[in-house]
């Protein structure tokens, strides 16, 4: 196997230990994914935060034998929906393992969560404050304070999230409904390179609670959220590297007043046990340049090579020299193109037929596909 990289990428450190592709025969494209791995890198990470819980988010990649696995292995949940409730629960998740992290969430889908014992919710606005005080009464909440979203391939800021005076406004008012104001939740954003991107967050929840406790509140948690990256190439610390810089902003912070902790990992857990594999379909030279159509692409598993964000290590079984092409789906869409303005090194022997593998995406691929678009099916999973 040929591993061809993007420009500017080394090859991963784990390359060889990649999880190996299931068959030769399954029709493409599909995410081969390796349960025992994602569980390994769970429990390294874990490791690498030893007092801090995960809440693995299952948005990243619900395949339920995962999540099994995962719940056995002591894992706990980050849930977005009912869905990912009913699936944590299925895997064997107790409903007080669950964060419900989505900040803005339908009224009727907290009933459904604080029915079924999910009693920690995030909130960021006054409504939803309100919200989670008469749909889920008596429960416990979390305000999400909004970062940078720097150092992040994936940033997840603006849309959810307040600033730290919003934030202690926000937890003052969950008090006078009944709630309890647990403390603050934030997400620095997803593949997040710089293990530093903690420290700001961390020291607005300092201050956070500091001014509640003067106001005699007592809050105790704080979540970390997620953002720790697949290693796609030796560019991201590892996993140690982030638990470090945490507990030393946790430490400088919040002195001997430590909360307790907690973290809501997916990439980190999932990416690196997948390789989604695609065939190409067809090479075409257009004005000077060679375009790679491949049968899986934006609308199939592939969502975040928008802006060209996530740049997958790629992998085929050509040897011989490389030259630069555009990649791109199989769909009608113009914006079904992965990768154009920094074009990726694949054999020029590469024909029609062959199989390209993206390695490290097993998150945020599987679900996060067409149910149909242009007549391709969605993105199947082989599981081992
Ligand atoms: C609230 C929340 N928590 C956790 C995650 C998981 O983030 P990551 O995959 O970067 O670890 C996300 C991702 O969107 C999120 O929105």
């Amino acid at each position: 196997m040929t591993d061809v990289l993007l420009p500017g990428d080394t090859a991963p450190a784990d390359a060889d230990a990649s999880p190996s592709i299931a068959t030769a025969t399954q029709a493409t494209p599909y995410l081969d994914f390796d349960v025992p791995h994602a569980v390994a890198t769970y429990r390294r990470l874990s490791a690498a935060l030893p007092e801090t819980a995960l809440h693995y988010a299952v948005k990243a990649n619900p395949e339920p034998r995962l999540l099994e696995a995962l719940a056995r292995a002591g894992c706990r949940f980050d849930v977005a929906s009912p869905a990912e409730i009913t699936a944590a629960l299925l895997a064997g998740a107790a409903p007080g393992d669950l964060v419900y992290s989505n900040p803005v969430k339908r009224r009727d889908d907290v009933r459904f969560a604080a029915r079924l014992g999910v009693d920690l919710f995030a909130v960021d606005s006054p409504a939803e404050v309100a919200k989670v005080a008469e749909a889920a009464p008596g429960s416990r909440v979390l305000a999400r304070l909004v970062t940078s979203g720097d150092g992040s391939d994936w940033p997840l800021s603006r849309k959810f999230g307040c600033s730290t005076g919003e934030v202690v406004d926000l937890l003052r008012q969950a008090a006078a409904r009944g709630l309890h104001a647990d403390g603050v939740s934030f997400h620095v954003g997803s593949q997040q390179r710089d293990p530093e991107s903690w420290r700001a967050p961390i020291e607005a929840a300092a201050s956070i609670f500091k001014t509640l406790r003067a106001d005699g509140l007592d809050p105790w948690l704080l979540d970390l959220g997620g953002g720790f990256p697949a290693r796609l190439d030796e560019g991201c610390p590892a996993p140690e590297a982030y638990g470090a810089a945490i507990e030393r902003h946790l430490s400088a912070a919040f002195g001997d007043q430590r909360p307790t902790t907690i973290a809501e990992p997916g990439r980190g857990i999932a990416a690196d046990a997948g390789v989604l594999v695609a065939t190409v379909v067809g090479v075409v030279h257009r004005a000077g340049i060679r375009w790679v159509f491949l049968d899986a692409g934006v609308f199939t598993g592939l969502v975040e090579t928008l802006d060209e964000a996530i740049r997958y290590p790629l992998g085929t079984d050509r040897t011989g020299p490389t030259g630069p092409c555009v990649l791109a789906g199989p769909t009608c869409d113009s914006t079904d193109v992965l990768y154009e303005d920094v074009p990726v090194e694949l054999p020029l022997a590469l024909i029609e037929g062959d199989r390209v593998r993206f390695h490290g995406a097993g998150a945020y691929t599987a679900t996060y596909s067409t149910i149909g678009f242009n007549g391709f099916a969605p993105l199947a999973t082989v599981v081992r």
